[in-house]
């Protein structure tokens, strides 16, 4: 699968899929779309001291970079599951610029996000604990996490682009498997999405996005 890197209006990284013709993140700034659908919606929400995440779509590694990086700050000690079926290159993942941007000091660690083993639990930082799953994500049936989630980054490609990412079935199944007061948060606010999330029992609400996007989702359990 051929993959492009792009500059972003914020100066940060993306992937471009010529096959799908879909981006990883917004073009107008990958940095701040990732901080302001998950880290700020979604990670802020969350006022546990320990927290079980779980990211839809590993892709760059961005928003388990930031999410490391908000742990620095906050203290928190985050477990992070992330399920990705096509993991990026680690020469792709050299060249990402997302540790120059934000903490260059941070090089190495942004790069054994990505050269970690998968399939089991990896401890980045002591308060960052990383576990990346290769697996399919539009079927959860077989999913079964040892302990439920307090956050999710719901970061598939478009409905448009991927549709069987999209479906009643995945947001049921994560709503059982996660904590009561938990938040899901996504760039995507089309109403199906919306409806979607609403029938299998979360409380939406849209909020304003980032620049180039009139609104996010954010649910609740
Ligand atoms: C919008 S991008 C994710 C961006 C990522 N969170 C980041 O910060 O770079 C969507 C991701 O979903 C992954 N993906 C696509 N189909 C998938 C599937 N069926 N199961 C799991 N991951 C999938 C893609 O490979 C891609 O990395």
């Amino acid at each position: 699968m051929q993959r492009i890197i792009e500059i972003t209006e914020d100066g940060s990284h993306t992937l471009y899929l010529p096959e799908l013709d879909e981006h990883y993140h917004s073009t107008h700034g990958a940095i701040r779309e990732s901080l302001h659908v998950y880290l700020e919606a979604g990670l802020h929400h969350c006022h546990k001291e320990e927290i079980n995440l779980l990211e839809i779509g590993f892709g760059t590694g961005l928003n388990a970079f930031l999410t490391l990086l908000d742990t620095e700050k906050s203290g928190k000690i985050v477990r992070y599951t992330s399920l990705e079926q096509y993991p990026v290159s680690i020469a792709d993942a050299e060249q990402f610029n997302y540790s120059k941007l934000l903490d260059p000091s941070k090089e190495e660690i942004f790069m054994q996000l990505h050269s970690s083993l998968w399939g089991e639990w990896v401890e980045m930082t002591p308060a960052f604990h990383l576990r990346k799953l290769q697996m399919d994500a539009s079927n959860l049936d077989n999913f079964q996490p040892e302990t439920p989630f307090d956050v999710i980054y719901y970061d598939a490609f478009a409905p448009e682009k991927q549709p069987t990412m999209w479906r009643e079935e995945i947001f049921n199944r994560l709503y059982t498997l996660s904590n009561q007061g938990a938040v899901l948060t996504t760039y995507c606010a089309k109403g199906a999405v919306r409806r979607m999330l609403q029938s299998a029992g979360y409380q939406v609400t849209r909020l304003p996005g980032p620049p180039g996007k009139r609104e996010i989702l954010k649910a609740i359990k």
